[in-house]
């Protein structure tokens, strides 16, 4: 996960992911959910906005068939910390009883969002719910998550890029960086 890259971008302090490690993890997970969900009805839901570039990658190395949905919920706004406070915003289209979901994150930090999110959807009775992130902040979790396929760790510092955001910038970075400390001020 080191990686020598230089930051194209005067607002990153460094990479921790480039392009390329994101696009060849995809790639093997993408295989291993395909196995994995083999023969069965499954429904793919992204969380918005952040994970819809980790899906449209993720996506064309799947190799089962999959309805796509997705779910909104209330971001941190501008500011750097989960409140643990979660709104829906948008709501699934799919009547999801009986299915298998596959939930996609871009990252889980203290994973109040989702361990939220969870409790709503599992009321829906689905056949299984499982989460892939491709990022998760072990250090941060407050709450038990059931997630089965993970990325890569990030260490607990603020990250931007592959659809993650800081107050809606960086989204558009091709890889996984720190800001600098002086973009927060
Ligand atoms: P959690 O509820 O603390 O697990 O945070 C979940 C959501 O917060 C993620 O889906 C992201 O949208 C956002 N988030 C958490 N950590 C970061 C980060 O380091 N960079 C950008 N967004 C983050
Ligand atoms: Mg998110």
């Amino acid at each position: 996960m080191t990686s020598h890259a230089e930051p194209d971008h005067p607002d990153i302090e460094k990479i921790l992911i480039t392009h390329e490690e994101i696009q060849a993890r995809l790639a093997v997970l993408g295989e291993e959910i395909s196995q994995h969900y083999r023969g069965e009805e499954v429904v793919t839901a992204a969380v918005l906005k952040g994970a819809f570039i980790v899906l449209a990658d993720f996506a064309r190395n799947l190799s089962i068939d999959t309805v796509f949905d997705f779910m909104a919920v209330s971001s941190y706004g501008a500011s750097t910390k989960s409140s643990g406070v979660v709104r829906i915003l948008k709501d699934l289209d799919t009547d999801i009883e009986g299915r298998h979901l596959l939930i996609v994150e871009d990252i889980i930090d203290s994973g109040l969002t989702l361990s939220y999110l969870l409790k709503n959807l599992r009321a829906r009775k689905p056949a299984s719910i499982e989460i892939m992130s491709l990022l998760v902040k072990p250090d941060q979790l407050q709450v038990e998550l059931p997630v089965r396929w993970t990325g890569f760790e990030v260490p607990n510092e603020f990250v931007v890029g592959y659809g993650l955001d800081y107050a809606e910038k960086y989204r558009t970075l091709p890889y996984i960086g720190t800001l600098k400390p002086e973009v927060y001020a």
